[in-house]
């Protein structure tokens, strides 16, 4: 055994066959029941998509404890039946994804640390065993079904990350009830409109949230939101601070003050396969944010499985996912994957620079984290700050370093392999949505003679049969290509539906390219058809890595009584990866200061929004450039935000051409 750890420590950049089949011997036993003329990682990976009923059934049986196993392991159902897709896995299985989560761990290791929650205050954390989970969980399902909540009721959770939101997460999934986490840095109006369209009954949040050595009221944002949510039956508060907080006598319940009076046991509800875990919401190129609804049995078995074989992940290894649980990162590697896993998980409260940029270098050293994962965005920020606050921290516990959320440049590669990793740990640049639920293209496990490219997410996992379309649709050959990034076969942890709007989800994903998922990226190949993702193709802005669609935007600055027309555009930002530009036209002989109309705006933006979707820079001009037929011209828009002037291409449908050089003399002006 101790061998095998060894090499699996090993793997990368040369893998050998042997040594892929000691470690995923290793770690994956099912492969021994898998035809022995899977000689390489490709034939593993050819076999687990053109066999996909055989690869993920054996897995989903070994992996997974279920009440009544399932009868078929896939519908068979085709992305190209736009009428009627309605993708299904493990039909008929029945299972409870908090007993995978928690219980089984709970019996056979109690005092196994779960969760280590880091707490904002510099130098504190707080360690949670299964045990302690296992009771804290059943205790939070005791009080939800105390307030009325049923199997399928949905359950909105506007927490900041600590270890109450993970019994939280798990309490709805012992009761069956469908959580939809809500980041806690959305608007009161960004909260209500998600606790309306889904109708939930129960809000849970804290009197405030703690970053960065400053305090939110949380409470104060979930009363204004709950005014405009008729669903909400009550709201349960935990204390994270001592501040005091507006109490509503007839909603409110302070989960502290009840919890020594809730029983620690609470039966789970037995569920189908297919029914719904959780739903998430986020942006997209066209209207309102959409609910994403994951289902049970394939999210929790395909979340795990990519998170041990992609993060080399050991039973004893600390994971430590630094993102916040609000986003899909959060909920599958913060939270489901790892338990799920019988792991220790890391949950990050703080910010990388508070209270100075060695914060996740300190916590490293303290909490000898082995696996770190984070965005690019906070590797851009931390190599703005220098090298000299790694100096004095000893990151030796690191085994593997993970990225996500956006594309990683050269510089933040080089600087986390070089600086943080030591040039000792594997990088991988893992590609995957909210929509997919699990990591989708990422470099491990590698194949022979591999080596991991820098900034590359490289080779589709197990399961994913990736491929690039050309703007008419047709397949590229994927070596040296480029084009528009797209999914064939579906998979068990893809997301089931759009809450609510089915039709929506087909509109969205499957009907751009017949036969095939959306995924929204563009992406290209090397000469060894390895990926590199190169951002999106479509209306949505990834600013440090949150999504946020220009239309949403654009909706909220056309509220303005100033304001007439409004386009946003995302262009290359430093540190946040791509930054927000919105050019705007005013009412006629509007009288307004420039200065406190950008105010203006911001705060309404910040209030309907949130904070993160501000834009950078606002550019009043005369008119916007459009066409003949009057739609706005956005690729020169990019274009000029991005300080492109030569790169315009072909202006000659323009209504007006002159207009581009007023609008170009005033970026500069700005600038
Ligand atoms: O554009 C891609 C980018 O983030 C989008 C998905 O955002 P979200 O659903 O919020 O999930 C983020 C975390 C999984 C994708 O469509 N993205 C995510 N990971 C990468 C990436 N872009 C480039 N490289 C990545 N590794």
């Amino acid at each position: 055994m101790l061998k095998l750890k060894n090499l699996s420590l090993k793997i990368s950049p040369n893998l050998s066959l042997n040594q892929l089949r000691y470690f995923l011997t290793a770690k994956f036993p099912e492969l021994k029941e898998f035809p022995k003329s899977i000689q390489s990682y490709q034939d593993l990976h050819k076999y687990s998509v053109d066999n996909s009923d055989h690869f993920w059934g054996t897995l989903a049986k070994n992996r997974l404890e279920w009440y009544e196993p399932f009868e078929k392991v896939n519908n068979n159902a085709k992305f190209s039946d736009l009428n009627k897709y309605n993708a299904q896995w493990f039909l008929n299985g029945k299972l409870n994804v908090s007993v995978n989560c928690v219980d089984r761990h709970y019996l056979k290791n109690p005092n196994k640390v779960a969760l280590i929650w880091e707490k904002d205050e510099p130098g504190t954390h707080e360690t949670v065993t299964y045990e302690q989970l296992y009771k804290l969980m059943n205790k939070m399902a005791n009080l939800l079904k105390s307030c009325g909540v049923q199997k399928g009721d949905r359950v909105a959770i506007y927490l900041p990350t600590c270890t109450m939101v993970v019994a939280c997460m798990m309490a709805c999934a012992r009761i069956g009830a469908v959580h939809s986490v809500v980041f806690a840095g959305f608007s009161a109006e960004s909260l209500a409109s998600r606790i309306n369209d889904s109708e939930c009954k129960i809000v849970i949040t804290a009197n405030q949230s703690v970053r960065g050595g400053k305090t939110i009221d949380l409470k104060k944002t979930v009363d204004a939101a709950v005014k405009q949510s008729p669903t909400i039956k009550n709201v349960l508060v935990y204390k994270r601070t001592n501040n005091k907080f507006n109490r509503n006598p007839d909603k409110d319940i302070i989960i502290d003050e009840v919890l020594d009076e809730l029983s620690p046991e609470c039966a789970p509800e037995i569920m189908d396969a297919n029914d719904p875990l959780f739903m998430l919401y986020t942006s997209g190129s066209t209207g309102k944010p959409k609910g994403l609804v994951h289902a049970q049995a394939g999210y929790i078995l395909q979340t795990a499985f990519s998170h041990q074989i992609a993060f080399d992940y050991d039973q004893n290894d600390v994971f430590g996912c630094l993102a916040d649980v609000g986003w899909i990162t959060g909920h599958t590697y913060i939270v489901y994957a790892p338990l799920c896993n019988g792991g220790t998980t890391v949950l990050f409260e703080s910010s990388p620079i508070y209270p100075n940029p060695s914060r996740y270098w300190e916590t490293i050293q303290r909490l000898k984290i082995n696996q770190l994962y984070i965005a690019p965005t906070s590797i851009r920020l931390l190599i703005k700050n220098g090298d000299e606050w790694l100096k004095n921290y000893d990151r030796s516990s690191l085994k593997l370093l993970g990225s996500v959320g956006e594309p990683i440049n050269h510089e933040a590669w080089h600087w986390y392999y070089d600086v943080i990793g030591d040039k000792r740990c594997k990088i991988i640049d893992t590609w995957w949505q909210t929509e997919t639920g699990s990591m989708m293209i990422a470099p491990l496990p590698c194949g022979q003679n591999d080596v991991i490219k820098p900034a590359m997410a490289m080779r589709p996992f197990f399961g994913i049969d990736a491929v690039l379309l050309d703007e008419r649709g047709q397949e590229r050959d994927l070596t040296n290509a480029e084009g528009i990034l797209c999914i064939k076969k579906p998979w068990p942890s893809m997301a089931r539906t759009i809450y609510g709007d089915h039709q929506r989800f087909i509109d969205t994903y499957l009907k751009p390219f017949p036969g095939y998922y959306f995924t929204g990226d563009g992406a290209q190949t090397d000469e060894n058809r390895h990926f590199q993702i190169t951002g999106r193709v479509d209306d949505v802005i990834n600013v440090s890595g949150h999504r946020i669609g220009t239309a949403e935007v654009e909706d909220v600055l056309d509220e303005s009584h100033h304001v007439s027309e409004s386009a946003v555009v995302g262009f290359p930002h430093e540190t946040l990866g791509e930054g927000i530009f919105a050019f705007i036209t005013l009412r006629k002989n509007d009288v307004y200061n420039e200065d406190e109309l950008i105010n203006e705006l911001k705060t309404l933006v910040k209030s309907k929004i949130a904070a993160y979707a501000v834009p950078h820079y606002f550019l009043i001009v005369s008119n916007l450039p459009k066409t003949r037929s009057g739609k706005i011209m956005r690729r020169i828009l990019r274009k000029i935000a991005s300080d492109k002037f030569n790169e315009m291409g072909d202006t000659s449908t323009l209504f007006d051409p002159s207009l581009l050089d007023e609008i170009v003399a005033k970026y500069k002006s700005l600038k």
